[in-house]
């Protein structure tokens, strides 16, 4: 099976199949009983790998970083404005050229389409590191939490509330090819992209994927109650987000409709208060910490994969 992850870019989290995604989960719950009883294989040894930031970050980052270094590999960050991508140079001739001294790139920035034309311009792996439209590596470690927490029980139940955007796309996509039955619940007009519905319909073989406006109504069931900032980053500009995303706060009492047993996951960072409650974000339901550390996890078994 390792052989089919080879030289691939990871643009959507839908770019792998269920027994893909499977196994690179099984893979980084490997790595981190290896690096746990330090003995990590160095498989990016003479590898470099680069990182691109349009965006801030601090666990993307984080994790990329150390991954590689714990791997063996050699890690770049990269911010466009110290980069003649800022000042002009197209992403395909970025592309080009680091294909020239790095094994992978990852990038963050603003518009899909991005990412994907470095990828078609690139001899090397590409991994997209968030867009506006997906955040593939987020639901690797999201996918493998809630395995090492819940299993993938048939017919188990995930609660999406908030901003139907980047995080909730992916997720989606991800738990419709896994097999969790997800309900996304925002507000109107914040739901999701309908050409990733869609999509997701269209992958969910074994589970249900829905979307409702009532967030209590989503909840009940629920063995995972997840969410995301009501303001994303580039989305600062547009006022009333605040005040229609309220209803769908994660608080205790919305967790009180959810399964007894559920966990919470937030992909961070958290805007306390705002979308997640002190009491839920500290309380004894909350993976989130482990969820943050399993990115090094997930991002160190892909890139095993792709280039190891
Ligand atoms: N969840 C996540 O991607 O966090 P950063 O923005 O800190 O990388
Ligand atoms: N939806 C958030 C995710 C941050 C990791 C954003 O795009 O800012």
């Amino acid at each position: 099976m390792k052989d089919v992850f080879k030289g691939r870019d990871l643009l959507s989290i839908a770019d792998f199949d269920r027994a893909e995604l499977y196994f690179l989960l099984e893979h980084a719950e490997v790595m981190k009983e290896q690096r746990k009883n330090n003995n990590l294989k160095k498989s990016l040894l003479g590898k470099g790998v680069a990182l691109i930031f349009e965006k801030p970050s601090t666990r993307t980052r984080l994790s990329f970083e150390i991954g590689v270094y714990l791997l063996g590999g050699h890690p770049v960050y990269l911010n466009p404005s110290e980069m003649q991508l800022g000042r002009g140079e197209t992403i395909e001739d970025t592309g080009r050229v680091l294909s020239r001294y790095v094994d992978a790139i990852m990038i963050r920035t603003f518009e899909q389409e991005t990412v994907e034309r470095l990828a078609r311009a690139s001899s090397v792996p590409v991994i997209n590191g968030l867009t506006d439209q997906e955040h593939p590596c987020q639901i690797l470690a999201d996918l493998m939490t809630i395995r090492e927490l819940k299993g993938f029980s048939p017919a188990m139940k995930l609660a999406y509330l908030g901003d139907g955007n980047n995080v909730a796309h992916s997720l989606m996509l991800g738990c419709a090819i896994v097999g969790i039955d997800i309900t996304l619940s925002c507000p109107p007009s914040y739901g999701p992209d309908s050409r990733i519905l869609d999509r997701a319909l269209g992958l969910a073989s074994s589970s249900r994927v829905q979307v409702v406006e009532d967030p209590l109504e989503a909840v009940v069931g629920a063995e995972v109650v997840y969410t995301d900032v009501w303001v994303s980053m580039g989305q600062e500009d547009e006022e009333d987000r605040k005040a229609r995303l309220k209803p769908y706060q994660v608080n205790r009492e919305l967790l009180d409709g959810a399964s007894p047993q559920a966990i919470v996951l937030h992909c961070l960072p958290a805007h306390r208060g705002e979308e997640i409650t002190d009491e839920v974000i500290d309380g004894p339901q909350s993976a989130v910490w482990q969820q943050a550390e399993n990115r090094l996890y997930a991002q160190m078994a892909l890139l095993d994969l792709l280039l190891g």
